[in-house]
Formats: C-alpha cells, sequence, structure tokens
C-alpha cells in the first residue's frame, strides 16, 4: 500500500460515512444509518437527516481514523462531499470537513458525490481504468456517463423524470414494503415470477435515457384494476415484475452506450446497483459480449465515504493542491455540467 492518506466525508443524504484511504486501499470506513429513523416517514425528512449528521459525524470520524489505526496528524487531505444532495445534511459534513482541514493545516477537496459513485469501481478492482461506461442509479440520479479519463466526463444519457432508486421507493412504498424501496423489491422478488406482468419499458427510441414515471402509473393503474377485479397476483410477481422492467431498462441503455462508444469496460455505482438481479444480469451480458465487468461490491455502490475519499486521492495524484476553505456546498452540482 502507498499513496497519500486522505479522509473522505460523506452526508449528502440519510448515511453518515466515513472513510480512511491510503492511495486507493481503504483502510477503514464505517457507516452510520439513518433508515431506522426514516422509515417511519416513508422516506428521508430532511431536517432529520441533518441533526443525525450533526450527532454522527465526530464520533465516526474518530471511528474511521481508529479502525484505520493512525492519528489525525499523519492525515493529507480531508475530501467532503459538496453536492449534490439535501443542503442542511451536506453542510453538516461540509463543515466538518473543512474545519478538520483547516485545524491540522492539510488541503480540503469539496467533491461531486456522483463523482464518487463515479470512483467506486476503482477502490474495488485494480485493473479498472478509462475509457468506460459507467451506469450510476441511485435514489436521487439515473445517468450514464463515458468516462473518457479520470475527472474526464461525458453524461450520455439519464432519467428524464425520477431515479431508478426513486421508482424503487416510490412503487415499494405503493405496495406497502416499507422504506428504502430498492432492497425491499429486491428481497421480495426472490419468489417472485418476473414474466408475471409485462409492465413498460420506456423511451425506446432514445437510447442512453431513462423514464419511470410511466412504469408507475402503469403499477399503480394495474394493481388497482386487479383489486377490483379479484385477479391480484402473489405479491412477489408483482414485486419480481416491476424489478425485471427497471432492471432491463437499465442493462439495455448502458449496453447500448457500450455499443455507441466501443469502449471494453463497464463500471457502476450507485445504490440501485446493489440489486441482486441487476447485478446477475449485467454479468450475463458482459459475458456474452466480452466486456469487463466493474461493479463494486454493494457497500461501496451505496452512499459512503472511501468513495468520496477516492477522488480526492485521484486528484492528489494528478498535482491538485485542494479548494478553496471559502467554498461552499452547492445542492443543485451536476456531473459534466
Ligand atoms: O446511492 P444511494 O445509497 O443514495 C443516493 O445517493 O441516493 O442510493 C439509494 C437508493 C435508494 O433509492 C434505494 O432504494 C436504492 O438505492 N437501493 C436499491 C437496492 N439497495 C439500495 N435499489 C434496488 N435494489 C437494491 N438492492
Ligand atoms: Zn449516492
Amino acid at each position: 500500500m502507498s499513496g497519500p492518506l486522505v479522509l473522505g466525508i460523506e452526508t449528502s443524504c440519510d448515511e453518515t460515512g466515513v472513510a480512511v484511504l491510503e492511495g486507493m486501499s481503504v483502510r477503514s470506513s464505517v457507516l452510520a444509518s439513518q433508515v431506522e429513523m426514516h422509515e417511519r416517514f416513508g422516506g428521508v425528512v430532511p431536517e432529520v437527516a441533518a441533526r443525525a449528521h450533526v450527532e454522527a459525524i465526530r464520533p465516526l470520524a474518530h471511528q474511521a481514523l481508529t479502525n484505520a489505526g493512525i492519528h489525525p496528524d499523519q492525515l493529507d487531505a480531508v475530501a467532503v462531499t459538496r453536492g449534490p444532495g439535501l443542503v442542511g445534511a451536506l453542510m453538516v459534513g461540509f463543515a466538518f470537513g473543512k474545519s478538520l482541514a483547516y485545524s491540522l493545516g492539510v488541503p480540503v477537496f469539496g467533491i461531486d458525490h456522483m463523482e464518487g459513485h463515479l470512483m467506486a469501481p476503482r477502490l474495488s478492482f485494480d485493473e479498472y481504468e478509462p475509457p468506460a461506461v459507467v451506469i450510476l442509479a441511485s435514489g436521487g440520479h439515473s445517468q450514464i456517463v463515458h468516462v473518457k479519463g479520470w475527472g474526464d466526463y461525458e453524461v450520455l444519457g439519464g432519467t428524464i423524470d425520477d431515479a431508478a432508486g426513486e421508482a424503487f421507493d416510490k412503487l415499494a412504498r405503493f405496495m406497502g414494503l416499507g422504506y428504502p424501496g430498492g432492497p425491499a423489491i429486491d428481497r421480495d422478488s426472490t419468489e417472485g415470477d418476473p414474466t408475471a406482468v409485462d409492465f413498460p419499458r420506456a423511451l425506446k427510441d432514445r437510447p442512453f435515457d431513462f423514464s419511470f414515471s410511466g412504469l408507475k402509473t402503469s403499477v399503480v393503474t394495474y394493481l388497482e384494476k386487479a383489486k377490483d377485479e379479484g385477479t391480484l397476483p402473489e405479491r412477489a410477481d408483482v414485486s419480481a415484475s416491476i424489478q425485471e422492467a427497471i432492471v432491463d431498462v437499465l442493462v439495455e441503455k448502458t449496453f447500448n452506450a457500450v455499443e455507441a462508444t466501443g469502449v471494453e469496460r463497464v463500471g457502476g455505482g450507485g445504490g440501485v446497483l446493489a440489486n441482486r438481479r441487476l447485478r446477475e444480469r449485467f454479468a450475463e451480458e458482459a459475458d456474452r459480449r466480452g466486456v469487463g465487468l466493474f461493479i463494486p461490491e454493494t457497500s461501496l455502490c451505496t452512499d459512503n465515504g472511501a468513495m468520496i475519499a477516492g477522488v480526492a486521492v485521484d486528484r492528489l495524484n494528478a498535482g491538485h493542491e485542494g479548494d478553496d476553505l471559502r467554498g461552499d456546498v452547492d445542492p443543485g452540482l451536476r456531473l459534466g455540467a
């Protein structure tokens, strides 16, 4: 192992994540999940999230350093998510990260959360390098990105309405499966038949774009009608059919981009990439086409501090000296914009 020691902080949504990287090796990565706090509201409550980050951040940073076996003085830099995300949640991590960097006299890097997701495969696979096509699918974003070089990204397409994770979350809520919806539908689907209901796959004519709002309407209409007619299928069959519709589109559009760009590597990031069926389908398709697949372990797909530190390690390696301490969060930050 070698390379700079960087502490990464992630607080853009409902997970407080802190990690220590040595170069691209993860020395420690810890998480304080707020899932239980938001569960009873059926979604993330911004004010609750910000308060929970305030409580978690300091002990979690301490734990990350202890687990990594290093003293704060040994850190070479601090990396912290600058956006996109919930403004209050972002501000907690950002203020903490800047103060820590200032007190230690080391540079601070304000990182784009989505660039963090793009970097995650690099933490899992030594041989992963650009050019690659990467599918990013999380609760707030769904994008297909052509990674031409480190830090050189072209967004090829994305969702025109709901993000893939949002579709999982909203449909799970409608079906009474709880929050977060992705893992709930994933679990429920294991016993289900994915061909039970043929839900729509939208935007066939736009190769790299997604739309999930039509699926939502279609599921709601279907379930209401089936209930009235007394023809409701097993819930697991509905879950598996919803999952298959989302997975089909994500896989198809990603490989459209692989064909269009001619790249030989496919990566993935964001919470939805934790989906078992999606991972299985990507593995089959990559194998069939003979392209390399770089989807990290699920703990690096969902939000974490390591991916944020990874972007800063890359910046340091490229000779960057850090960002201005007077900088601020940017809740609306957009990759490639
Ligand atoms: O990247 P992430 O942890 O946070 C955001 O940046 O949004 O993604 C969270 C999203 C949620 O919508 C959640 O339902 C979804 O990822 N998700 C999943 C799975 N695990 C998390 N979706 C489908 N299957 C899963 N196993
Ligand atoms: Zn995320």
